[in-house]
């Protein structure tokens, strides 16, 4: 399938950052209302984006030990969860800020059951999920490398969810998930571990 080319990122917005943390908690309820592509590009850039090039290395969003980069945001879109994208799975492709279709058509009730059946992740539009080839950063750093890619995740996702604070989006972290099943699910090949599900979406109207 082609390629979807994504809304270019913003660099500036209308809240602060302080803001945004202060404000910031796991929020688990959403809207039925489909997410827009802009909020998804921003949301995909703020995980694993392009920021800056460094050395001729194209750095990204959130830290890396050794600029190892092992995430992959993958992008889960239930039926109807996105304006202009199909339900399945999409991998983001941080150089090119588009997404790749990875699985078509819905796997949101198989996600939600490997995610142990949490209405978080059943209810939300989309879930980003991130994964690693910890190889990449234990290559580098053997006796740390583990830890290393566990920080990473926890960067990652907390870009997510201060960007989500600051365009009036709900998302929650979530870690509870049958390892198994969702490799099974995603079709992960095997040197990539899903670590980080991040479903968000628009909050409720009766919120
Ligand atoms: C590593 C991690 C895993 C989590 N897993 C789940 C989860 O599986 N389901 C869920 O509803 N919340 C999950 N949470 C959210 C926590 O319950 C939440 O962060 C905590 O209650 C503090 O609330 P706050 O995020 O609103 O500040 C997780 C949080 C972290 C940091």
């Amino acid at each position: 399938m082609t390629p979807i080319e994504l809304p270019d990122p913003e660099t500036d917005g209308k809240t602060s950052v302080e803001r945004a943390i202060a404000t910031r908690a796991s929020r688990r309820s959403f809207a039925r209302t489909p997410l827009e592509l802009a909020d998804v590009a921003q949301l995909l850039w703020a995980a694993q984006g392009l920021s800056h090039v460094r050395d001729g290395v194209e750095m990204r969003t959130t830290p890396s030990a050794g600029a190892t980069y092992p995430l992959t945001a993958f992008l889960e879109v239930a039926p109807d969860g996105c304006a202009e994208l199909e339900a399945g799975l999409y991998r983001y492709d941080p150089p090119q800020h588009r997404l790749e279709a990875e699985l078509e058509g819905s796997i949101h009730d198989e996600v939600t059951h490997a995610a142990l059946g949490q209405d978080v992740i059943g209810d939300a539009p989309a879930t980003i999920v991130l994964a690693a080839d910890a190889d990449r950063t234990r290559r580098q750093y053997p006796d740390h490398g583990d830890r290393y890619v566990h920080m990473e995740a926890g960067h990652a996702a907390q870009n997510v969810h201060l960007v989500c604070e600051s365009r009036d989006l709900h998302s929650c972290p979530v870690g509870a998930f049958s390892d198994d099943d969702v490799a099974a699910v995603l079709d992960l090949p095997e040197r990539l571990e899903a670590l980080y599900l991040l479903p968000c979406g628009q909050p409720p109207a009766d919120r």
